[in-house]
């Protein structure tokens, strides 16, 4: 890839920026990478898991208000949701405490599969997990979801969206959602720890970076050198590309909000007034057609 003189750091992480994966094997590479990013990041998530059970076992749910009012009431409509990059569960198993009979979840992180599958044991909840690249998801699932829904850190860690669109697509009964709330790629243009809107420099329309290290607001150090963090890949895809790749791959869009609002504390120190007037997240809600 590039060489380590290109590398900045920044907040206590490091930074480089990167030429595009184009060919599916540097596609392939860069998500095996975050496998491994994944699993020690995980390790955050295991920390909380006895947090986490009690939080559902008390039928908690971590279901955003915009995701509540652009999906409504689950109970009515949602047999069977699908999440994908579902990492320990707590989304997924919301999904459930809201009334899905039946949820299943894919995410690449071993370490957070194992998560899910405890947690999911725990409440006897009717979960089903599975451990791979989003990409290569089961065909056996394809056309059973009512609901496929994801989000909340998940389009910066892929490296094909068409190819994601295509697996969307193809899960989706005919007639249903696919749901995704997000980080909107134009907060990629502010800097994280600025009390100010500062430029980031990034640019939006060409932006991939390998990182190491977490936000401390987030996983934060792993209580080690951010030397010593397996390399990670990021990609910022502009709102228009995710709009098209999903539509490309046949759905029909039906909702596209623009929100100042947050699902995490992603700008820690930014003065509330003026985060209010950035976009901050995104939603998205598109159905597969009923008739082919
Ligand atoms: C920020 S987390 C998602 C956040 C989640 N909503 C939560 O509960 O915190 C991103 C997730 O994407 C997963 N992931 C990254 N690349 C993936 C890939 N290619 N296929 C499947 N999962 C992937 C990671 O393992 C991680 O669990």
């Amino acid at each position: 890839m590039t060489s380590d003189d290109d590398m900045h750091q920044m907040s206590g992480m490091r930074y480089q920026a990167l030429p595009l994966a184009r060919q599916p094997e540097e596609v392939r590479a860069r998500h095996a990478a975050n496998r491994i990013a994944w699993n020690e990041g995980a390790a955050h998530y295991t920390a909380e898991l006895d947090e986490t059970l009690a939080f559902l076992q008390n039928g908690g749910s971590n279901l955003h208000p915009i995701e509540r009012a652009n999906l409504g009431d689950l109970r009515s409509w949602c047999a069977c949701a699908i999440h994908l990059q579902c990492a320990s569960g707590r989304d997924t198993l919301s999904l459930w405490n809201e009334g899905v009979s039946q949820v299943v979840g894919v995410d690449i992180s071993d370490v957070h599969i194992a998560n899910a599958r405890r947690l999911s044991a725990a409440l006897n909840a009717p979960a089903t997990w599975y451990c791979c690249d989003v990409l290569d998801t089961p065909h056996d699932l394809d056309g059973s979801a009512d609901l496929v829904y994801t989000g909340r850190g998940a389009l910066c860690w892929l490296h094909d969206l068409t190819a994601w669109a295509a697996v969307v697509a193809r899960l989706l009964k005919p007639g249903g959602i696919f749901h995704i709330l997000d980080d909107h790629p134009v907060s990629w243009l502010f800097d994280q720890d600025a009390a100010t809107l500062v430029a980031s420099g990034i640019d939006y329309f060409a932006h991939r970076e390998g990182v190491q290290g977490w936000p401390a607001s987030y996983i934060g150090d792993l209580n080690r050198p951010v030397e010593q963090h397996a390399r990670k890949y990021e990609r910022l895809w502009p709102l228009a590309s995710i709009v098209q790749a999903l539509c490309g791959a046949g759905l029909i869009l039906e909702h596209l909000g623009e929100h100042p609002d947050l699902y995490w504390n992603a700008f820690p120190s930014l003065d509330a007034d003026l985060a209010r007037r950035i976009p901050l997240t995104f939603s998205l809600r598109a159905r597969r057609p009923a008739q082919p």
